[in-house]
């Protein structure tokens, strides 16, 4: 990989791999994945080789194959994908005589180019360049350009191109075949739908050729197949002539918001319309739309870094980009999942990463699109509500793995193997890792805070917060012994702990949401009656109230022992201790399965990811700086950072408590996660939290930014690789500019909504009107 490409304005914008190796297929399909928030398309090139995943996924459209398998995003029938035969011999690159290869992504524009210098066999020399792009302007448009040069001698040139839905999701098919039909000679269309779920998906393509600049009709004949069409054109070209093909395609969904009340006819004539007004404009007409669409996005959004080392400046900007195309933020019934866009991995599904690794980017960043994110976990209170009826609880209990909106629990119940029985490992997750619907509480708490958007309140808000606070209310148990209310089997975020009670996370993370709620209760009673009494009828609040002021101040929160460790459960500190430094040192997570399965995991003091650490990064004001000290010190050694959430959490941790160049650290392992030179860690696809994350290492780590309590506090502490940088934050509605650098700090607000922000830096409160610096 090669990451410092960039010239000019593209400078620290673009990742580059510079050569071929069909080994690492899986890197670059993810990492410079094309996409746009609708649709997601990893990067497979063109022609096809053996061990690529050739992926296309529209969001929210999920599918349930069979009963026995749990819903997930189908894969799209595939556009991208042609066949470029010079003189009859296949284009493939396993085989060819390469003499000049570099594929790149350009972040800032979302462009996708791949150029190839080779040799055929016959003594030619051939420069093909493969363009394409996913429109961030007109959402169900792809994009597709590739330009071909004989530079030694005459060609005949074959192409086999069309629409080909003969890719699975692993060997799953998820669609029924529907029509496929060439219209005008030239618009290709196929229909399919998914067998369970029954989502229309429309796909259209189009091609066009040049020779030199100029339009030529070659001669073609259409072909079709079991879910496939496509047209196969014959073309000669000349010695240093340049052959140039366009493909246009789009894609549309009987699930698309606008197409909710179309039937597939409609759908049919409506996405072969836009098809054909939108190619007219060529692929430099319509990616000019795309591109202002990104200048829109870096003029909103773009961090700027000066690092000693570019790949920081780099990094942000992967994240930020990746932030973008992850996201469905035209669809309110939509979420993000573990893997974006990018790959089959996580089936598409939404965890808490969103809530807690990814809306901070949002909420500080396009608060209009976080607040879509959590109407999303609004939206999908009916399968809340069944999953705590199944289990004998009441409110609101969030699916650990969430897809569309009633679809309930969708986590799978078997992984990976078990390397000691032979058999499956069962996920215990779906059933008991519950501290998920805290984590929604937290979210929507921050975004109110943040925000001050007060009819998201007033409309979803209050609601989710007491549906929730029921659903713990009813689900904390008593011991009679001790007179507390435990919450007992369950899994924290570390998931290397299974079935244990009193997770520390979990039962702080319970007592917050009801106690807060409570104090919502309050303010809805004095302040906003209507929104109460609507509230109370439907779920009947003064009962939940009265069982949560009976129980709140009983619920057992771990305290630190006398050397100030919080035990992590209630049987942690009692595990045994082993020598972890091969596992501290490996190279890929999750070596330990190899000697170890999880059962035995469960009895060995050692964790998958942040637990209490990111307890005391949510709830940061409860905990003491001695304690938080001590905690870092006992547990992080023990972790393992399996998880690829896991990094960030301690980075902006190991920053708040004073060491920064840990921090620095810790940011540079998790920036390399899907960017870095590990040409495996990606292959499911990219790390959606952990991209999250490395929004919050820079902004709420070295930026210094939190809410806490609702004051914004603002106290920077940069690398010492750092001089300086400056990114955007939303507070209240106002835009404000933060700037710092190695002498102090300045922040203008842009919009000045506010007359004034109060803001905190190192204890002492400040307040913003126009601009201020603080120096240091
Ligand atoms: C982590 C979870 C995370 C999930 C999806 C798991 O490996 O342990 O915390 O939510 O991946 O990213």
């Amino acid at each position: 990989m090669i990451y410092d490409n960039g010239r000019n304005e593209y400078e620290n914008f673009i990742v580059t791999e510079d050569k071929f190796d069909k080994r690492f297929l899986g890197k670059c399909e993810a990492i410079m994945a094309l996409g746009n928030g609708y649709m997601g398309i990893r990067s497979s090139t063109e022609e096809r080789y053996i061990g690529e995943v050739r992926d296309t996924f529209v969001a929210g459209t999920f599918n349930k194959f069979h009963e026995s398998e749990v819903t997930e995003l189908p894969n799209v029938a595939d556009v991208i994908g042609l066949d470029i035969y010079i003189d009859g011999e296949r284009l493939n690159l396993e085989q060819a005589k390469i003499k000049d290869y570099d594929r790149s992504l350009n972040l800032k524009t979302g462009e996708l180019t791949r150029t190839v210098v080779y040799e055929t066999t016959n003594g030619n020399e051939l420069k093909i360049v493969f363009n394409r792009f996913v429109s961030l302007a007109d959402k169900h448009i792809i994009g597709q350009k590739i330009t071909i040069l004989p530079n030694v001698k005459d060609v005949n040139i074959s192409i086999k191109t069309g629409i080909n839905g003969q890719v699975t999701n692993s060997g799953v098919q998820h669609f029924s075949e529907g029509e496929k039909r060439l219209y005008e000679n030239k618009y290709l269309q196929l229909v399919e739908t998914t067998t369970q779920s029954q989502i229309n998906f429309v796909i259209n393509t189009v091609h066009d050729f040049k020779i030199n600049n100029k339009e030529i009709e070659p001669d073609s004949f259409i072909f079709m197949d079991r879910r496939k069409i496509g047209n196969s054109y014959d073309i000669s070209v000349k010695k240093n002539e340049e052959l140039c093909i366009e493909k246009i395609s789009n894609i549309h969904t009987s699930r698309d918001k606008e197409n909710e009340e179309y039937n597939l006819d409609e759908l049919k004539k409506v996405s072969y319309e836009e098809l054909k007004e939108l190619s007219s404009k060529g692929y430099n007409g319509l990616l000019i739309r795309s591109i202002s669409e990104w200048d829109k996005i870096w003029e909103k959004h773009d961090i700027k870094i000066s690092s000693n080392d570019d790949f920081d400046q780099l990094t942000i900007r992967f994240a930020i980009y990746h932030l973008t195309i992850m996201t469905p933020a035209h669809d309110n019934r939509m979420n993000i999942g573990a893997k974006g866009l990018t790959g089959e991995g996580y089936k598409g599904h939404t965890f808490w990463d969103t809530e807690i690794f990814i809306l901070p980017y949002f909420i500080y960043s396009d608060p209009y699109i976080a607040r879509s994110l959590i109407e999303y976990r609004y939206n999908t209170l009916p399968g809340a509500h069944k999953k705590a009826e199944e289990n004998g609880y009441t409110g609101a209990m969030f699916p650990w793995e969430s897809a569309w909106l009633e679809d309930g629990e969708v986590t799978p119940v078997w992984g990976g193997a078990d390397i000691v029985t032979g058999k499956s490992t069962k996920i215990w997750s779906g059933f008991i890792e519950q501290h998920i619907s805290a984590d929604v509480a937290f979210a929507t708490w921050q975004y109110y805070q943040i925000t001050n958007d007060e009819d998201f309140m007033d409309k979803y808000g209050y609601e989710l917060f007491m549906d929730i606070a029921i659903f713990w209310s009813s689900r904390l148990e008593y011991n009679k012994e001790t007179g507390e209310y435990n919450i007992n089997d369950v899994i924290g975020p570390d998931e290397y702990k299974e079935h244990v009670n009193n997770n520390a996370f979990t039962n702080y993370m319970a007592y917050w949401s009801i106690k807060t709620a409570m104090g919502y209760y309050k303010k809805l009673k004095e302040q906003k009656p209507s929104v109460y009494s609507r509230l109370n009828k439907k779920l009947k609040l003064e009962e939940a109230y009265q069982s949560w002021c009976d129980k709140v101040g009983k619920i057992y929160l771990p305290k630190p022992n006398e050397d100030s460790i919080i035990p992590q459960d209630d049987e942690y500190l009692k595990k045994e201790i082993i020598d972890l430094t091969k596992y501290k040192n490996q190279e890929n997570v999750g070596e330990i399965f190899k000697d170890y399965n999880l059962e035995q995991v469960n009895k060995i003091q050692v964790s998958k990811q942040a637990d209490i650490m990111a307890l005391f990064y949510l709830l940061e004001n409860l905990f003491s700086k001695e304690v938080k000290v001590a905690n870092y010190n006992y547990y992080e050694p023990k972790t393992l950072h399996d998880s690829s959430l896991s990094l960030s959490t301690h980075c902006v941790l190991a920053n708040d408590l004073g060491d920064n160049d840990k921090a620095y650290n810790l940011f540079r392992r998790a920036s390399r996660i899907d960017l870095g030179e590990n040409m495996r860690t990606s292959d499911h696809g990219i790390h959606a939290a952990s991209i999250g994350g490395i929004w919050q290492c820079v902004v709420n780590g070295f930026g210094g930014v939190r809410m806490l309590d609702g004051i914004l506090r603002i106290e920077p502490n940069l690398p010492e690789d750092w001089t300086d940088i400056s990114f955007p934050i939303y507070w209240h509605g106002d835009r404000l500019m933060v700037k710092i650098t190695k002498v102090g700090l300045e922040i203008e607000n842009v919009t000045r909504v506010n007359k004034q922000i109060v803001f905190m830096n190192k204890g002492k409160n400040y307040i913003l009107e126009d601009k201020i610096c603080i120096l240091n």
